[in-house]
């Protein structure tokens, strides 16, 4: 998952391409570079690295031009130096490259025929070696980029410039995706529309297998079979695509802080005064199954909603992690429904699950937080999570507003399955409705977390237990917590700790218990005194009533606001967020942009 960048500008384009590269770090940070073309000289800059570090560069080392490309990097093949940075340049080609080009050794030996070699250990040069040699054989950048592009195999979002033409840009989308922003008199091409916002509102989204060229006129854009194609133009909400930190240290802090008024905002959304506003096409009346298919972050919201679905629905539900999924081929009944749950919308595992379902089951349904992203637009329907953009990479705030758009959806499933009474449904829609004023009273606890977290970060393992719906959160505390404080961290189902996990227990492993006084407490409890039986560091994390019955013994614990079941994970969802952005605070990680991540994973 890297983040390109093209702008045909009316003014020098080197500054442009640097803000809008800030704005798709997220995307990846190995290493970034710009290419520009001045005078029909074309001419780069690298740096491996932050995007500062090219930054810095340019300062000495400045590049002019009102044409020019951008990359920031996470590196699929090849380390993170300068010389695998992108732009990669052949002779008078130069281009950048989102992706993966899964036959690029069968392409090298075709270049090493040609007497074409490679200088770097990436799959990205080949696309530009390739539109060289064919060149080199007499073709015109158009027809050289198009029969580069008709020889590679594997996803990419790429973006050619060439020496001698400052008024032309080739563009081509597969698998990753890629808009164009049509200025006045100038046009722009990036991952996503977060990177145009500085320039334009109005975007176009190339359709999967489009290629494109690029002029300050305007765009022409053919589909996979060389047809000229028209694509829709739309306008963006600018304000949407607002990445500031607001006055707080990190991104992840402003999101972890956000959550109460997004949720609020997602309740009014999902919760009306008398009805759940859902499509009317996700009738579960008479489905047989529900499949929840997802990544990281946003598998964990899955896991939880698979007990909601159960309990509330009485509907089975299958749930997978999408890189599985995806290579199991499993069988789907026709009378079913698909969700797929993702922040970004872009995650290439996910994207090809929902691939695999398509005209399998009743309804592909998309849960993600930007509307206009890949799985929305190919999912049957699209559930927004109203999360607003989630810069951080450990994801928080779409989180708690995936666990609430799936809430909202188990509760309609009841009501048609007749599982739920209105009355029933009516009090479970009260306790969502009052979850924002319980999560300010949760984050109220961030101080007293903070002075916790400066002794975990001095832990080499830890553990988070949980059970029921919570043994999800379990897993999801403990991937906040390795993810940003590079800290080992393993969550279990608290039932489970003695069948060997506890064989890791001492003094030095804190184990994180996430319980809530509900029907499962007593049962957590018992697997808690056997971990302190053996002189685990036990953090409880409950509520008043089960401080009061447990916490005695325990190294510390956490009051949480009493929240009705079973919907206490989207609240103990902030203790979690908190413990893992204290721990790396105190541990010195990079908090918003941790090492070897990056935000939207667009490759396998
Ligand atoms: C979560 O903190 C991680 N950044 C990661 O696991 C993420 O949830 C996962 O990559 C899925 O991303 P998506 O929701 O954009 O599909």
């Amino acid at each position: 998952m890297c983040g390109i960048i093209g702008i045909l500008g009316k003014h020098e384009v080197a500054p442009l391409l640097v803000e809008s590269l800030k704005r798709l770090e997220y995307r990846g940070y190995d290493s970034a570079g710009i290419a520009t073309v001045n005078a029909g000289q074309l001419d780069r800059r690298r740096a491996v690295g932050k995007l500062v570090n090219l930054s810095d560069l340019l300062v000495h080392q400045p590049l002019a031009g009102r044409a020019g490309i951008g990359h920031t990097r996470w590196a699929t093949h090849g380390a993170a130096t300068t010389g695998n940075a992108h732009p990669h340049r052949s002779g008078p080609v130069a281009v950048v490259h989102n992706g993966i080009i899964e036959n690029f050794r069968d392409l090298r030996a075709e270049l090493a025929e040609a007497g074409i070699t490679p200088e770097t250990e990436t799959d990205s040069e080949t696309v530009a070696l390739l539109t060289r040699m064919f060149m080199e054989r007499g073709m015109g950048p158009h027809n050289a980029a198009v029969a580069a592009l008709h020889k590679l195999e594997g996803a990419f979002a790429l973006l050619w410039l060439f020496e001698g033409q400052d008024d032309l840009m080739i563009a081509a989308r597969k698998g990753s995706p890629l808009a164009i922003g049509h200025g006045m008199g100038e046009m722009f091409v990036g991952s996503d529309a977060i990177a145009l916002s500085p320039f334009t509102d109005r975007i176009t989204y190339l359709a999967e297998g489009d290629y494109a060229f690029v002029t300050r006129a305007g765009v022409e854009i053919f589909d996979a079979d060389g047809v000229q194609a028209s694509r829709e133009t739309t306008r963006i909400d600018l304000s949407a695509t607002q990445v500031e930190k607001g006055g707080y240290k990190h991104f992840m802090a402003k999101e972890i802080a956000e959550q109460p008024v997004v949720l609020g905002d997602a309740l009014r959304h999902y919760l009306k005064a008398d009805h759940i506003n859902l499509p009317e096409e996700l009738d579960f009346s008479n489905i047989e199954r529900l499949t929840l298919v997802a990544c990281g972050t946003a598998f964990y919201a899955c896991s939880v909603a698979k007990y909601w679905f159960e309990s509330l629905a009485g509907l089975p539900c299958e749930i997978d992690v999408a890189s599985e999924f995806r290579y199991r081929e499993p069988p789907l009944p026709k009378n079913s429904f698909a969700l797929f749950v993702s922040q970004s919308g872009e995650t290439a595992d996910t994207l090809a699950a929902l691939r695999y379902c398509k005209g399998k089951v009743a309804h592909t349904v998309a849960v993600v937080n930007v509307p206009t992203s890949s799985i929305a637009r190919e999912a049957d329907l699209a559930l927004p999570i109203l999360a607003g953009i989630e810069v951080g990479v450990a994801s928080t705030k779409a989180f708690s507003c995936q666990l609430l758009a799936l809430a909202v959806m188990a509760l309609k499933a009841g009501r048609d399955r007749g599982h739920l009474s209105a009355a029933q449904a009516a009090a479970h829609m009260d306790t969502l409705r009052a979850l924002p004023g319980l999560m300010n009273a949760a984050l109220a606890t961030s101080d007293e977390i903070a002075r916790l977290a400066a002794q975990l970060a001095e832990a080499q393992d830890i553990l988070f237990l949980g059970r029921g719906a919570m043994y999800p959160l379990a897993l999801e505390g403990a991937l906040k917590l390795k993810e940003i404080s590079y800290i080992h961290a393993e969550g279990y189902a608290s039932g489970e700790l003695k069948h060997g996990p506890i064989a890791l227990i001492d003094r030095t492993v804190p184990v994180i218990v996430m319980a809530p006084h509900d029907r499962l407490f007593d049962k957590t409890v018992s697997n808690m005194q056997e971990v302190m039986a053996r002189h685990g560091k036990v953090l409880l994390v409950t509520d008043a009533k089960g401080a009061t019955t447990a916490a005695e013994g325990t190294w510390a614990h956490l009051r949480m606001p009493e929240v009705a079941e079973p919907f206490a994970p989207i609240l103990y969802a902030l203790p979690a967020q908190l413990l893992a952005y204290h721990t790396a605070i105190a541990k010195g990680t990079d908090v918003d942009q941790p090492r070897n991540l990056a935000k939207s994973v667009t490759v396998e």
